[in-house]
């Protein structure tokens, strides 16, 4: 059985999803408690989403026979391709995990950080002065400049072009609504699949040109991966590695013009509690692959479980960063980026907001961003 839920149709719950996600998850768990049940048409079974800590650490821990990673993110598959580490479940899933996280670990992150400070002093140099402007697409080039040259040693601009203009498909409000409910090739899904396709060509003839010695692509190609597996991988963390650390510092800055803050010295506390408070991804789902216990209820095979970032981490367990063998694997090299990022920016510019209200949550593809693109005015330091 499972737990109750809003009674909405799952069209109308999917236009929720998309338009109200926060006041959505808020009401549900006012009305039902620690563990609901949505159904949308992103899944294919119904997901109960839950926020209590205990419940949240047993679904991290359970092995992925009993609960599988993967099939929740099947809607992204014309995106990032079957191979992707967000689609693939059981012994593949780890064999490529453990190829992808060294790089991003440990010691071996320390080789990123001056390019990470060169390439942000040249985004903050383009910065306008004294005059308002929109922080998230400023931190979607700066951050998509980052993760291009980590995977690939070099820069491509048309490649950068590509990705942003496929993105952006998915970033308007109506857009991701025609796109839920009428997967078929015409209007915005048409355009997408598309914009896919010019990927796919940028990417091959990066594969097919020669090592640069210095690149996760170098790294990758090594370990034998076909062409097609290199394609998906290198496409999952350009789209994985970017959208969410810019809508992460673009709520950065967001709060950082209402609550001025010297973040010169040490900007983790403030990090950690803007990962808390806007959350960039609300919930990491798993399938339920036998009978599981939750919250009193013994769900059936086939449906979703979702440790809801968005709640937990309101009840004060903040799990940003999802958990068990799907934990983020650019976790550390986010943390990197943003320290490193949002240490530049308080060096140069003191900022300030457009307006006094904070924006509010929006959705923007799969992530959570500010409302009006983190609308603020940065004044140079003398
Ligand atoms: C602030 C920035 C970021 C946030 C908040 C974030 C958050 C997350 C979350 C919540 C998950 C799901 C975990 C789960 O299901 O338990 C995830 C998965 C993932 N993230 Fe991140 N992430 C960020 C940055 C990055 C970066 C920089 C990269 C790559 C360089 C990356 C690559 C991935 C990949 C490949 C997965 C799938 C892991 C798997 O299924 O095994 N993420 N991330």
């Amino acid at each position: 059985m499972l737990p109750p839920g809003p009674k909405a149709p799952a069209a109308v719950q999917t236009v929720e999803w998309i338009v109200r996600p926060t006041k959505l998850l808020r009401d549900a768990e006012a009305r039902y408690g620690d563990a609901f049940t949505l159904r949308t048409a992103y899944w294919d079974a119904p997901m109960v989403l839950t926020s209590d800590p205990d419940a949240i650490k047993r679904v991290y821990a359970a092995p992925p026979d009993v609960l599988q990673g993967g099939d929740a993110a099947a809607f992204m598959e014309p995106f990032v391709g079957a191979k992707s580490l967000l689609i693939l479940h059981g012994d593949e899933h780890l064999r490529q995990r453990r190829l992808v996280l060294p790089p991003f670990h440990g010691q071996a992150l320390k080789r990123w950080t001056e390019q990470i400070r060169a390439i942000t002093h040249e985004q903050l140099d383009t910065w306008p002065v004294n005059t308002p402007f929109k922080a998230l697409p400023k931190m979607q080039e700066l951050t998509l400049d980052v993760i291009e040259r980590v995977i690939f040693g070099t820069r491509d601009p048309e490649l950068k072009q590509a990705l942003r203009a496929a993105l952006d498909l998915t970033g308007s409000t109506t857009n991701l609504i025609a796109m839920s409910l009428i997967q078929r090739d015409i209007g915005p899904y048409g355009r997408f699949l598309k914009a896919v396709e010019r990927i796919d060509e940028l990417v091959y003839a990066r594969i097919d040109q020669p090592s640069t010695g210095d690149s996760i692509l170098d790294l990758l190609r090594d370990s034998g991966a076909t062409r097609a597996e290199l394609r998906d991988q290198l496409v999952t963390l350009l789209a994985a590695g970017h959208e969410t650390t810019a809508t992460a510092l673009a709520w950065a800055l967001e709060r950082l013009a209402r609550h001025p803050t010297d973040l010169t010295q040490d900007p983790d506390p403030f990090i950690d509690e803007v990962l808390r408070t806007r959350p960039v991804l609300s919930i990491t789902a798993r399938k339920t692959l036998q009978p599981y216990e939750l919250g009193g209820y013994t769900l059936p095979e086939g449906v979703y479980v979702a440790p809801c970032i968005y709640l937990a981490n309101r009840r004060g367990r903040p799990i940003p960063w999802g958990g068990g063998t799907r934990r983020c694997v650019g976790a550390a090299f986010a943390q990197l980026e943003l320290r490193e990022v949002l240490r530049a920016v308080s060096e140069r510019f003191s900022l300030r907001p457009v307006s006094a209200e904070g924006e509010r949550m929006r959705r923007r593809s799969i992530t959570l961003a500010p409302a009006r693109g983190a609308e603020i005015i940065a004044n140079p330091l003398a």
